[in-house]
């Protein structure tokens, strides 16, 4: 690809229930990021509750904005362009940052870009921070899994904005997978963080759980997993009145973090990938970042943690390529609730 443009791009993440505002430039370094997490509300619903989600959005979103610009001492004049989560996502969310961010364009006249959110969580492995020196780009082509709460997907990226999708779940999302397994061993939402945790003084071989057989050996299928769980916790629950949470946590990590690492490693050979890219809430998780950092075969870019889950950040880093690639969107823009990246 040629020289891109330089360019200091504000962008707006409301997809679920983080409401999210940072300022990056050129597509890579973060000036500022706020993220206001909306996660202690939705924990007594065990889930994220949509309409709670959307009114908190609106709460929020201009505070959000405000102390981005406040923190890095900009304001919108030294903006170049704005970007936006257009999808996927829930609807009522969505549609408080696409506002604001039209009323922003509107305003100032600053070119607006619609981002997919998955590509905004693939992009969040070229950011660093800006007063960090700037590490190597990723090359091309990668080998991209994506696992969040909604999608589980690898890709192959033979340049920017370019993916081929190999595969898919057939059924649950990674991320969905450990927030239904936490829920049924009785932990808090999100299901995530909280089997990590248990996990830490579990014994990850004590439970055998299986994996799917499936046609193409880049699809994922997490429900058997899950069920196998439910199962065995059910078999324990006749026997005792307390639960090895901590061994079942383990086991089903284990077997989670595996399926993921293997396909990841058997696709990027596959197809000659030179560098694997994991992005997506679940790619904060530990032993998952663990796996992929203990192999050499290939460099593997996984972003920061802070980046992994819901932030605006990413949204600007895949938004300043969208935009240094001439995409700019109309202010007609509607959300797009359901939007495949590829
Ligand atoms: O990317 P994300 O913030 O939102 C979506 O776009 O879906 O991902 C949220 C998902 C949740 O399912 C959450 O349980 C999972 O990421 N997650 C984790 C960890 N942190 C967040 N899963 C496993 N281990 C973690 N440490
Ligand atoms: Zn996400």
């Amino acid at each position: 690809m040629t020289t891109l443009p330089s360019a200091r791009i504000l962008a707006i993440e409301s997809s679920c229930d983080e409401t999210a505002c940072a300022i990056l430039e050129n597509g890579r370094a973060l000036l500022t990021s706020t993220v206001a997490s909306q996660m202690e509300m939705h924990a007594r619903y065990g889930g994220v509750f949509p309409e709670v989600a959307s009114r908190q959005h609106v709460l929020s979103i201009i505070p959000v904005v405000e102390q981005t610009l406040v923190k890095s001492s900009l304001t919108l004049k030294d903006i170049d362009a704005l970007a936006v989560t257009r999808g996927p996502g829930l609807a009522g969310s969505l549609v408080v940052g696409m506002n604001m961010a039209k009323g922003l364009a509107l305003g100032t006249g600053l070119p607006l870009v619609g981002v997919n959110h998955l590509e905004g969580h693939i992009y969040s492995a070229w950011i660093y921070n800006a007063s960090e020196s700037m590490p190597a780009e990723p090359q091309f082509p990668i080998m991209a899994l994506l696992v969040s709460g909604g999608h589980t997907e690898l890709n192959l990226m033979t340049d920017h904005l370019t993916y081929r999708r190999l595969g898919s779940t057939l059924d649950d999302a990674a991320g969905e997978a450990f927030d239904k397994v936490g829920r049924l061993l009785g932990l808090p939402f999100p299901g995530g963080p909280a089997i990590q945790k248990a996990a830490e003084t579990g014994d990850p071989t004590r439970f055998k759980f299986p994996r799917a057989r499936l046609d193409n050996p880049y699809d994922f299928s997490f429900s058997g997993l899950k069920t196998a769980v439910l199962y065995e916790v059910n078999n324990l629950k006749k026997k005792s009145n307390t639960l090895p949470v901590e061994d079942l946590a383990a086991s089903f990590q284990a077997t989670a973090v595996d399926i993921l690492f293997k396909k990841t490693m058997q696709a990027a050979r596959d197809f000659n990938a030179k560098e694997i890219l994991v992005a997506g809430g679940v790619s904060a998780n530990r032993a998952l970042r663990n796996i992929f950092q203990s192999q050499t075969e290939f460099k593997v870019n996984i972003p920061a943690f802070s980046l992994c889950t819901d932030n605006a950040a990413m949204i600007a880093a895949a938004g300043y390529y969208r935009f240094a690639m001439g995409h700019v969107s109309q202010l007609d823009m509607d959300v797009q609730p359901t939007w495949p990246l590829s």
